[in-house]
């Protein structure tokens, strides 16, 4: 009776134990103190001293039954029969290990064998695994990483026997950085009457294996700014989201183009605009009181260095020979001055020298 009792509370146990497990399951359990075959009604087997089975003959689904019996290896079923369970690879063993013909004609236990499993593997981020027989023993299952990311660490995990990934976990790593390019250097000549330039260009694009937008920073002046003269380097960073950067950059020269500076006309001046000399700058001649302008009033500076047109000249004003006053004889200073203009007057000439002292003393 303690016997029995002891078996009924090793079912209910195992009962418990297997609870939702369907698969792999050699018995199922029409009560709590009775073990059928499901392929099989239990029955009471018929003595037959022949061949003499006492207790039912065991079977084991995914595993393997070895009995020895006292009586022989051919009476596997016989009283007092011992046999030993053991489940397939890939099968986890519940229950009893080993069990024996006990003389109320049945097992003194029983055992099923469970599918192992290994746990579902998570998903990892930018790459994915594919597995040779899902998540059971001795699937693998090989981890790739989306295009512009590395693997680090497992390539492949294996679902061991005792329902436990091999190795760890890979993470998939952008190592490649981004690719920018910049627009090409360029010269550029200063506006005309301007020392600066409006330089525009495309803002350069970063493109990445890995990432579809990229964060693209610039350092120094903006397009479309003013530039002025000189060197101006221009750089721009890309970074990826693994902090990848890719660099880049381009030179805008501004150039001012200037003509030769301009010699003020003899008895005259010159107004210039914008810097005087530099290219678009209009210069205007003028004339010191008396004199008058011959040639064109103003020049330009081209953008081939050159000024349009000639010099002008101060020339001195036409003189009246036929009055006689003060004015005349001013004139008549005059008229001499423009003599000695005309005649290249030199200081080593003594003529001119004494001419000169000539007018002082007038
Ligand atoms: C500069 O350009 C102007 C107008 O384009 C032309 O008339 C002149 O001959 C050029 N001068 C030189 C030195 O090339």
């Amino acid at each position: 009776m303690i016997k029995l009792i002891t078996l009924f509370v090793e079912l209910c146990i195992i009962y418990q134990t297997l609870g939702d497990i369907t698969e792999g399951s050699a018995s199922a359990y029409h009560d709590t103190n009775e073990v059928v075959h499901e392929d099989e009604t239990y029955y009471t087997p018929q003595l037959d001293y022949k061949h003499p089975q006492w207790c039912h003959t065991l079977k084991l689904s995914n595993g393997e039954v070895s009995c020895s019996s006292p009586r022989g290896g051919r009476y596997q079923s016989s009283l007092g029969t011992r046999c030993l369970l053991s489940c397939d690879r890939g099968y986890k063993r519940l229950g009893r290990s080993s069990v024996q013909c006990t003389p109320n004609r049945r097992w003194s236990g029983t055992a099923v064998c469970r599918k192992v499993r290994c746990h579902v593997l998570p998903l990892i981020d930018h790459g994915m695994y594919s597995c040779t027989r899902g998540f059971v023993v001795d699937s693998r299952c090989d981890y790739t990483c989306y295009e512009g990311y590395q693997i680090e660490g497992d390539r492949y995990r294996m679902c061991q026997e005792e329902g436990k990934w091999s190795g760890t976990e890979p993470t998939c790593a952008d190592h490649d950085p981004p690719k920018l390019k910049c627009p090409l250097s360029r010269v550029k000549v200063a506006e005309p009457g301007k020392l600066t330039v409006v330089v525009s260009w495309e803002r350069p694009v970063a493109k990445d294996t890995a990432d579809r937008t990229l964060q693209v920073l610039r350092n120094g002046p903006e397009s479309g700014s003013d530039f002025p003269e000189g060197i101006h380097v221009i750089r721009y960073k890309a970074y990826d989201q693994a902090r990848n950067t890719a660099t880049c950059k381009f030179t805008v020269n501004v150039e001012v183009r200037r003509c030769p500076k301009l010699k003020p006309p003899m008895h005259g001046y010159l107004i210039c605009s914008s810097d005087g000399n530099n290219y678009g700058a209009i210069c205007e001649y003028h004339c010191d009181p008396g004199f008058e302008r011959t040639g064109f009033a103003t020049r330009v500076c081209q953008l081939n260095r050159s000024w349009s047109d000639e010099a002008a000249q101060c020339v001195l004003m036409a003189i009246k020979t036929d009055v006689r006053s003060a004015g005349a004889l001013l004139d008549q200073f005059y008229e001499k001055r423009k003599l000695l203009v005309v005649s290249t007057p030199d200081n080593a000439n003594q003529n001119y020298r004494l001419q000169n002292i000539m007018l002082q003393v007038i």
